[in-house]
């Protein structure tokens, strides 16, 4: 198929464009490279033999979306592009609503106005907010705790009303746990333009020497060792995943809505076990306040992408640390060097 991949050269973006390549999509990239940098294209061309298209443009271009759709007829869009700190979000709620929930509508009426009907959504296990029991399934209901959430939520209900709507469409929201991790060839990872919130490339920027210590925030939740749980998955796998998901909407047309994470809760202090081994030292790392918005555990019932995509995560912990390190190591300055 012919795909536009929105959002292309940020991280998940760029290591699924390397998937779509390898299983025989044409794709091109569209980012504002708001949160990413034009050298990952030529990162993914050495990757797969030939650097996809990529075109620097923003979903809030309607003028801009026309012009590129009139002149390639796409097949799909999978839909990255967005902003997602949680934090940040607070801050600036507008700008999250106008750059993830504006900007999805500006796509979706420039795919209406070409005839561009199938559509793959990042969407994001904070909707289920704080769970009432893991594994966390698909029907279980939705709360967010901050803006970006919200935005999450909207776009959601906003594609469920465009299916119901109109049944041509085809469309996919993948909720997506933590995804971790880097193409295993050190040439692709993820590359926070500030200080990550994010614990795996917070470890990173520790392993490297860029920040002196982790600090882990709470060691007093009802987890087994007392520190948070989540569902880390690979990047790899997770790409996969959006793989899947255009192959299963190729045969069914309608709404797909399904959790992307491998249906495993780790602890952060298993994490920064695993992470110490993978680099070869251990991680330094302090007992810190917990941090607000956050839950005790979140981990996904996989069932359904098993059963609908025949898809699962295969990497382990350890294949996911040993991924990121290499990345971390080889690129200590993210795509900058
Ligand atoms: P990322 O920031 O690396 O990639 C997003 C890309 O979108 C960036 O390259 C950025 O430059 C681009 N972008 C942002 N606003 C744009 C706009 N208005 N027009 C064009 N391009 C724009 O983030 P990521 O981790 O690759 O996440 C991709 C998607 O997956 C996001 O929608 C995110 O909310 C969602 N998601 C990510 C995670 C995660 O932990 N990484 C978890 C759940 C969901
Ligand atoms: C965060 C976001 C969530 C988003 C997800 C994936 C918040 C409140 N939630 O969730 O909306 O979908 O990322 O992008 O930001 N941790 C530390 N020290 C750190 C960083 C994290 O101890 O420096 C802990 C956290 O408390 C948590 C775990 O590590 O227990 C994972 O944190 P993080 O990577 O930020 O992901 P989430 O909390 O799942």
């Amino acid at each position: 198929m012919k795909v536009l991949v929105t959002g292309g050269t940020g991280y998940v973006g760029s290591h699924t464009a390397v998937n779509l390549i390898e299983a025989g999509h044409d794709v091109v990239l569209w980012d504002n490279l708001s949160n990413s940098r034009a050298a990952v294209v030529e990162r993914i061309g050495a990757l797969v033999g030939t650097p996809p298209t990529f075109v620097q443009g923003d979903v809030r271009d309607a003028a801009g979306l026309d012009r590129l759709l009139e002149k390639q007829a796409f097949e799909a869009v999978i839909h990255f592009a967005g902003l997602k700190a949680v934090g940040e979000s607070a801050q600036k709620p507008l700008l999250y609503y106008e750059n993830n929930v504006q900007g999805t509508i500006t796509l979706l009426r420039a795919l209406e106005k070409a005839g561009v009907r199938t559509f793959v959504f990042s969407s994001s296990a904070t909707v289920y907010g704080d769970p009432a029991c893991v594994p966390i399934r698909e029907d279980f209901p939705r709360a967010a705790t901050n803006a970006y959430g919200r935005s999450k939520i909207m776009i959601e209900d906003m594609l469920s009303d465009l299916v119901a709507a109109d049944p041509r469409w085809r469309i996919a929201r993948l909720r997506y746990f933590n995804p971790i991790g880097a193409h295993e060839s050190g040439l692709l990872g993820e590359d926070p333009q500030d200080v990550p919130n994010n614990l795996v490339p917070y470890i990173c920027r520790v392993a490297v020497g860029r920040e002196a210590v982790l600090r882990v925030f709470g060691a007093d939740y009802e987890t087994p060792d007392g520190t948070g749980v989540r569902d880390y998955i690979h990047v790899r796998d997770l790409a996969l995943g959006h793989v899947a998901a255009l192959r299963y909407l190729q045969a069914h047309p309608g709404m797909l809505t399904v959790n992307l994470g491998t249906g495993h809760g780790y602890s952060v202090l298993e994490v920064v076990k695993a992470f110490g081994q993978a680099c070869g030292r251990p991680i330094p790392y302090e007992i810190v306040a917990r941090r607000p918005g956050d839950v005790a555990q979140c981990y996904a019932d996989v069932s359904a992408a098993r059963r609908l995509l025949g898809w699962q995560a295969v990497h382990d912990l350890d294949a996911m640390c040993g991924d990121a390190w290499r990345w971390q190591e080889r690129n200590p300055q993210g795509y900058e060097t």
